[in-house]
């Protein structure tokens, strides 16, 4: 059995995914779920939020291990196969794949294997490698017995992001209230329909080749990609822009999630606060956000020592809450514990 993926996706950057993603792995440590982070986006903004510079640059440059997720897939660009992860450990449950920005260059190299995984013969290889963030990140849980794997990727829907997406189970979709991020949802929907339509090709053209006889080891990602809802976030409301443009766009994010994500029909009306589809509401967090930046942690394990005094204080109170309710929520639509999924509270 493999280790369920969680990602979260949206064409558009600037929407919290790096955020969520390290907020939530923190919280799903502190639920005692083991997690393992995979950062998958040659930005490695995840990175330097668990880890400082120091330590990044030793990463980076200073140890031949493989310790980045570029590092494990590099001998794959010759003739080499995919090296196991060495993990950085954040906390007892809680383990990091730094990403790395030379993973850029793995890109060309996913595009021109996507083809060949449709040829007659010699379908090893191609499948090996655009399967290669799955078995790394499979290996990686497998060594820390991880429940869950969370991991992060940059906005756009090339290769690399495809191979991620091809590995992922579960997919949140985290959107902004404003148009750049609707037309980026609509362009999303059908890309991951189309890829997973793409990989179960794929998959039933290795079932019948020749070549699954001699490597009969080999396992590959379902491609499920499951979309499990999206997330909106509020800090994106400039103070400056009437309270009605905002609305606006709010209102239209559950008709277009619908159509384009579900391929449903937009059922009338719906308000985003009785969406199924809306996991949550995600507040702006304001003066909490550099804070917890600044003493590399997450914003509700901030204490009076950090700053986080008089009015910080009861932000950071009320920020664990909000972040323990989503995160039983999340874990209860992928079935990691059981928790009601109704509408956004
Ligand atoms: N809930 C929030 N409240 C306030 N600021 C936030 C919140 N979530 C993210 N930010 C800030 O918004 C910016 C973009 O977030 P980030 O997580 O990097 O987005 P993405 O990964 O989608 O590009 C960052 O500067 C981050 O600190
Ligand atoms: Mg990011």
């Amino acid at each position: 059995m493999s280790v369920p993926v969680l990602t979260f996706f949206n064409n558009k950057g600037g929407v919290g995914k790096t955020s969520l993603l390290y907020h939530l792995s923190w919280m799903f440590s502190h639920l005692e779920k083991r997690v393992l982070i995979a950062d998958i986006d040659p930005q490695a903004n995840l990175t330097a939020a668990f880890l400082t510079e120091d330590a990044i640059d030793e990463i980076w440059n200073n140890k031949p291990a493989a310790n980045t997720i570029y590092q494990c897939v590099k001998p794959l660009v010759g003739v080499g196969d995919i090296v196991k992860p060495e993990l950085q450990n954040i906390t007892e449950n809680l383990y990091l794949l730094p990403g790395d920005v030379a993973l850029s260059s793995f890109e060309d190299q996913l595009s021109n294997e996507w083809p060949n995984s449709m040829n007659d013969v010699n379908l090893y290889r191609p499948l090996r490698i655009l399967s290669a963030f799955w078995q790394i990140v499979q290996i990686a849980a497998n060594a820390i017995q991880a429940e869950i794997i969370l991991v992060d990727i940059g906005p756009n829907l090339g290769a690399i992001n495809r191979s991620v997406l091809i590995a992922a189970d579960y997919v949140i979709i985290p959107m902004g209230a404003d148009l750049f991020s609707l037309q980026g949802l609509k362009n999303l929907g059908p890309a991951l329909k189309s890829w997973k339509e793409l990989w179960a090709k794929r998959l039933e053209n290795w079932e019948n080749s020749g070549d699954k006889k001699d490597h009969p080891e080999l396992l590959l990602p379902e491609g499920s990609m499951k979309p499990i809802g999206y997330l909106c976030q509020q800090y994106g409301v400039r103070l400056s822009r009437p309270v009605r443009a905002y609305d606006k766009w709010v209102q239209k994010i559950p008709g277009v999630y619908r159509e384009a994500v579900l391929n449903e029909e937009p059922a009338g009306e719906t308000r985003q606060e009785d969406d199924p589809n809306c996991i949550s509401i995600i507040k702006h967090y304001r003066s909490l956000i550099p804070l917890a930046q600044e003493h590399r942690k997450p914003i509700f394990d901030l204490t009076p020592a950090d700053g986080a005094i008089g009015s910080h204080a009861n932000a950071v109170f009320s920020a664990r809450e909000d972040f323990e309710k989503l995160s039983l929520k999340i874990m209860g639509k992928i079935g990691l514990c059981s928790y009601p999924t109704g509408p956004a509270a």
